[in-house]
């Protein structure tokens, strides 16, 4: 089996020493990425800039990148062979609109950025997605969690969709422990306790797997 996997946060260059990113570490997908490669899966990883060091597994292939265009190309390459997508990134959705040569000088007492959208890199995969590949996407909401998230699963075509919480403490950004909710196109839901990272990947793996009806 081999599996396409975005990761961590991107990092969107504003002049030479600033960049707009966010909160995202990379551990939820690169856990991922350890179990499919554990369970015998060819592994991409393609993770944005991530404190985490390249994972030391002759399975896992590991491309380092920075923006969301640069993930998105590196996602794209590597699409087509791919047998399972997981979108685990934390994609910017929006990047500044000029990347200036020289550092920006303070002057007045507001600065305004302009912005403009980042490419979709699951729904643009997802639009070429063939019947026999498999899609998983992430989302984290702050309201209305079930139906956002069913909303994005059918947008971008995943065949399933992790909601991650952000009410229980322990969860989400930075936290080594994390509790995920699974739903799937026909509204199946799946509850999973509070758990490691480590654990909540082997839950994920399981499910893709049996939705599959394979092993990796
Ligand atoms: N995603 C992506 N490329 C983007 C934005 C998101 O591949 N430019 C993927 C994420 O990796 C995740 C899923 O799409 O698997 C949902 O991301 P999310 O940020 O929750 O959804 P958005 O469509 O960006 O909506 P919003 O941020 O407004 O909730
Ligand atoms: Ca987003």
């Amino acid at each position: 089996m081999r599996v396409l996997l975005t990761a961590g946060p991107t990092y969107e260059p504003l002049d030479p020493v600033r960049f707009l990113g966010n909160r995202s570490t990379g551990k939820m997908g690169y856990a991922i990425a350890e179990e499919f490669a554990r369970q015998g899966a060819d592994v991409l990883l393609i993770s944005g800039p991530s404190q985490l060091p390249v994972p030391d597994n002759a399975r896992i292939r590991t491309v380092r990148v920075e923006t969301a265009a640069e993930m998105f190309a590196a996602a794209e390459a590597g699409a087509s062979a791919a047998d399972v997508w997981v979108f685990a990134a934390a994609v910017a959705d929006y990047r500044p609109a000029h990347v200036e040569a020289e550092k920006i000088k303070k002057s007045g007492d507001t600065l305004t950025l302009e912005l403009v959208k980042n490419v979709d890199i699951a729904a643009t995969l997802g639009r070429r997605k063939r019947a026999e590949q498999f899609a998983v996407g992430f989302a984290l909401e702050t309201t209305n969690e079930l139906v956002h998230a069913q909303g994005k699963l059918q947008r971008k075509g995943f065949d399933l969709i992790v909601l991650n919480s952000l009410r229980d403490a322990g969860a989400g950004f930075g936290h080594d422990t994390n509790k995920v909710t699974v739903l799937d196109a026909a509204g199946q839901i799946v509850n999973f306790e509070l758990k490691s990272k480590a654990d909540v990947a082997r839950d994920l793996v399981s499910l893709i797997l049996a939705r599959l009806n394979r092993s990796a």
